[in-house]
């Protein structure tokens, strides 16, 4: 798949190695910074992610903050993102089968990274599982018109 990949100045670190693991796992990933720890605002960084999600020039994100909450709360504005702040691989494994989540946010504050690959690891090898949950899935979207 390719995954666009972003961050602020508070998950830097962490997305380093989470790009190091999605392009191990066979990925091409596509970094929208930001590329140094001299602070920057968050949403700066969610919204062309995002983008490039919805536009399909990215199959998922995956955004790092602090916490994971603003950028996470960010990328949700887009219409048609679908972002899932997961911290445990349990929520990473159902927002994929239950909640077709676009995009995965973490904070690199929050968990360490050994934590981190594994649930960025579930993520991308987890898929939709539909029926009834396409169906839920569609009334997110009528909530967005
Ligand atoms: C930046 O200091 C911090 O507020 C940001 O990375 C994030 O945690 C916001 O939700």
């Amino acid at each position: 798949m390719k995954i666009a990949i972003g961050c602020d100045h508070g998950g830097l670190h962490l997305k380093q190695e989470i790009t190091e693991l999605v392009t191990t796992l066979g990925h091409e990933v596509e970094d929208f910074g930001t590329h140094s720890t001299e602070s920057c605002d968050y949403p700066d960084i969610a919204e062309p992610v995002a983008h490039a999600v919805t536009e399909g020039k990215a199959d998922r994100g995956i955004l790092i903050c602090g916490t994971g909450i603003g950028i996470g709360i960010s990328a949700n504005k887009i219409k048609g993102i679908r972002a899932a702040l997961c911290h445990d691989s349990f929520s990473a494994k159902y927002s994929r089968l239950h909640n077709d989540a676009n995009i995965l946010t973490m904070g690199e504050r929050v968990i360490g990274p050994g934590l981190a690959k594994d649930i960025v690891t579930i993520w991308l090898n987890t898929e939709f599982e539909g029926g009834r949950h396409a169906r839920r899935v569609e009334k997110i979207s009528a909530l967005e018109k």
